[in-house]
């Protein structure tokens, strides 16, 4: 046989090896040279030819590992380079504001991004796109000399997705997500949101998943696993204890080392372990008197140290101002920037002019070096040659927004949580005709204010969903809501104009006459009824007209309920805000009630896929809805003090938050942490542990029958209760939770959890430590956080220490804690 002689014929064979290794070079320096060039074709990016010289610099040759360029480049640049680096590009629209910031040169890029990284023309280096938020892609949706338009997805609130307890589904919609991030040019999207709903009235909680860390952290993995598949990034925000939106940029929370670490850390550490999140954004408040963006113990030694975080931190916008405004416009000075680079705190978004001062001062003086700088450039660098924009990705801006429309429909259909039903849902056939009030249903709030929102290209409303469903609406309401919603929604429009970010006052609902609501209640077969709630950023939520009912709505309420009873038919009603509201005083005077939170831009189509199940509810509360707001354990300490311009709040409850609170203190709630109803029944059996003693790990499983008639999931938790020691601790805590897959009436499946060393400590704050008790540990497996189907014990024979941390962020107030 001839082999190919090329590889094994002497002398011909070297010559032939020879030529082989100059084409293979030859076609590198082509490959190589293609992928410049692509790479300075971006978009609207001038990036000047970087192989003018003829050599391929290291940091310019795309063979190498990007550690090597990044470090390469590094060497290469000047003191003012790396300051404008360090400084990103902001907002469009603060130039007024903002004179002479470094600020706008980006804009062109992604109009309606909220920043970009500092271009580096003369290295070829692009400015990378970062744009909100958690719900989509927050970009401007109409652009100058294009009829083009630019809208995106209008995803469900997070919210909403944390209530589907469905970690692979939020994935799949962060994947959604991801792909307009893409498409759209962008390269890090400003989401997850994961601060702990620490107070059903904080504003942003829409935007956030939980009460709880477990919640919140596995659902944050998975949002961040999904956007980050084709090499976006993400920014895990507002890291951390940003649990309220009164005077935030000044507000210092003062909390125990042990609520930081059990709850208002926890979800970000689950994160950073279980995704690999780009960046992370720390928040605009102090905790234990330092700003967060300023603290090295939270960035550096607990963030990276402990966590092994290896990506970059960002302010959050203009964070680390006492007065962020008056610094913009050269007011006031406060020397915290070289701090909050000193602290790990990589990027400074945007930059402003006083901050570049400061810089060039400190480093004159000492109070910065070089190095230190040099550690917040290399980290802006790896995110930067790590980047989409950077690899020359030749976006289209045409992601496929109908293929994601219906991914947020279903999403949405997924998290809506059944509170009530006395059997009238899902819809008999013979229901046709339907009485629709509430000026919320016809003009149905798809997501909340602020860079939270999404300029998204339609909405579709409760009544147009129900209309889509097949059923014919009420006509003489329709004519009388729609007209009234008109002129209010004009007015917003106008308010909105001078100030994007304003807070959308409440819809008031029109007057309507008792004889109407009785023909409606003889024409129609059911009603329904819709509250809505619309919350953002810089203002949280009040308890009068908002976590309460209005007078209104309570008239509302009544009035088509005794109408509507009186004729033999039922009345639903539809909670369209993104938290809690009161329900306990007019729950039993309906027949059902639907939490579709703030369900994007499908949500209308989605609360129809429920009432007439096409979907079986599944969604279950990531948060306990209380009976009265005093109920809430930070009903007194929730913004902090002096009222009208809170900088200082005590967060004494420690770690009972939510249901640790409710189940430890017997306090009832409305709808219990972790409730949801099905329109089938679900039967827990066979409960097992692998293992009595705990040694490294235990495995539970359990199965979970569909024992009722029709097709569902259900979402089943797991809770432990530890033995109480020298630490107070809950009654229980969630430790794991999953989803079963659709399970056809009959049909079993058979799920199993992990539990390790961590799941079983709680933080000694005299030790420093992750303390496992010894003693008899509870399993409990349930239905929600107070429906325990199953349970079982095991027994941890000796006291572990299953982390040693370092002792830090203490407060520098003394308090007690709440105990039970
Ligand atoms: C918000 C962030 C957001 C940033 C950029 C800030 O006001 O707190 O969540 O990502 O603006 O728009």
């Amino acid at each position: 046989m001839r082999y190919p002689n090329i590889f094994f014929k002497g002398f011909e064979m070297k010559r032939n090896i020879i030529v082989l290794l100059l084409l293979l070079g030859i076609g590198s320096v082509f490959y190589v040279k293609a992928q410049i060039k692509s790479h300075v074709t971006v978009d609207g990016v001038q990036i000047p030819d970087l192989n003018k010289d003829g050599k391929l610099q290291p940091y310019e040759d795309f063979r190498l590992p990007d550690s090597k360029r990044v470090s390469d480049l590094l060497s290469r640049l000047a003191i003012d380079e790396k300051i404008n680096l360090v400084m990103g590009t902001g907002m469009k629209g603060f130039e007024g504001l903002i004179q002479g910031m470094v600020v706008g040169g980006t804009e062109y890029m992604v109009p309606g991004a909220a920043g970009t990284t500092f271009p580096l023309e003369k290295y070829g280096i692009p400015a990378v796109v970062m744009t909100d938020g958690p719900a989509g892609v927050r970009i401007s949706p109409v652009r100058k000399n294009t009829p083009d338009t630019f809208y995106a997805t209008g995803f469900p609130v997070g919210t909403l997705l944390a209530c589907t307890w469905d970690t692979k589904l939020v994935e799949k919609v962060g994947k959604a997500l991801g792909d307009e991030v893409l498409e759209y040019g962008s390269d890090i999207q400003l989401a997850p949101a994961l601060n702990i709903m620490r107070n059903p009235l904080c504003g942003r909680n829409y935007e956030y998943y939980s009460e709880d860390p477990v919640v919140s952290g596995k659902i944050a993995a998975a949002m961040t696993n999904g956007i980050q598949t084709n090499g976006s990034g993400v920014s895990l925000k507002h890291y951390a204890a940003n649990n309220s939106e009164k005077n935030r940029m000044e507000l210092n929370v003062h909390v125990s080392q042990r609520a930081l670490r059990e709850i208002y850390l926890r979800g970000f550490e689950i994160a950073v372990k279980e995704s690999n999140p780009a960046t992370i954004m720390s928040s605009y408040n102090k905790i234990n008197g330092k700003y967060t963006s300023a603290d090295y113990d939270l960035l550096t030694t607990i963030l990276r140290d402990e966590w092994g975080f290896r990506g970059l931190v960002m302010t959050d916008w203009f964070g680390g101002y006492t007065d962020a405004f008056a610094a913009i416009q050269g007011k006031t000075k406060e020397h915290n920037t070289s701090e909050q680079l000193k602290a790990g705190n990589d990027l400074l978004m945007p930059g402003i002019p006083t901050q570049k001062d400061d810089i060039i001062n400190d480093l004159k003086s000492g109070v910065i070096t070089e190095k230190d700088l040099d550690i917040c450039v290399e980290r802006i660098l790896n995110m930067i040659f790590a980047s989409n924009t950077m690899r020359g990705y030749q976006y289209s801006n045409k992601p496929d927004l109908k293929v994601h429309a219906l991914v947020a429909r279903h999403a949405a259909a997924e998290g809506m949580v059944l509170l009530e039903n006395n059997g009238i849902l899902p819809l008999a056939s013979n229901i046709n005709r339907l009485a629709v009030f509430g000026s919320l249903s016809y003009n149905f709030i798809a997501g909340g204010t602020g860079s939270g929102d999404v300029n998204k290209a339609y909405v579709v409303s409760l009544s147009d969903g129900l209309k889509n469903a097949g059923y014919t609406l009420d006509s003489r309401l329709s004519n009388l809501y729609v007209p009234f919603v008109q002129k209010e929604v004009a007015k917003v429009k106008e308010h909105m104009k001078s100030n994007p970010l304003a807070l959308i006052p409440l819809m008031p609902q029109p007057q309507l006459k008792e004889s109407q609501i009785k023909e409606s209640a003889v024409n129609n077969d059911l009603a329904i009824i819709t509250i809505g709630r619309s919350s953002g950023e810089m203002d949280d939520r009040k308890t009068e007209d908002d976590f309460y009912l209005t007078r209104e709505e309570q008239d509302l309420i009544e009035k088509v309920s005794v109408q509507f009873h009186s004729q033999g038919k039922k009345v639903i009603v539809v909670i369209n805000v993104g938290g809690q509201i009161e329900t306990e005083s007019w729950k039993n005077k309906v027949d059902a009630i639907l939490q579709a939170w703030l369900p994007g831009q499908e949500g209308g189509n989605a609360v129809a896929d429920i009432l007439t199940g096409k979907v079986n509810p599944s969604g279950k509360l990531t948060m306990t809805f209380p009976v009265r707001y005093e109920d809430v354990s930070s009903a007194d300490n929730f913004q902090g003090f002096p009222a009208d311009k809170p900088t200082d709040v005590m967060y004494k409850e420690g770690v009972y938050v939510g249901y640790r609170y409710f189940d430890s203190f017997g306090v009832k709630p409305a709808y219990e942490f972790g409730y949801g109803l099905s329109y089938t029944t679900f039967e827990y059996s066979n409960i097992k542990l692998n293992d009595r003693d705990f040694d490294k790990e235990l495995y539970i499983s359990i199965d979970i029958k569909n024992n009722g008639s029709v097709a569902g999931k259900e979402v089943v938790q797991l809770y432990l209760s530890a033995p109480q020691s020298d630490i107070d601790k809950p009654l229980k805590e969630l430790k794991a939770f999953a989803k079963t897959r659709l399970l056809q009436p009959g049909e079993v499946q058979t799920l199993v959890f992990r539990i390790t060393p961590k799941d079983l400590a709680s933080f000694n704050e005299n030790r420093s430590a992750w303390i496992a008790d010894k003693g008899i540990y509870r399993v409990e497996i349930g239905a929600s956080s107070q429906k325990i189907k199953q349970a079982e014990t095991f027994n941890l024979s000796s006291t572990r220490i299953v982390e040693k941390v370092n002792n830090v962020m203490n407060r520098a107030i003394e308090f007690k804690d709440i105990t039970r």
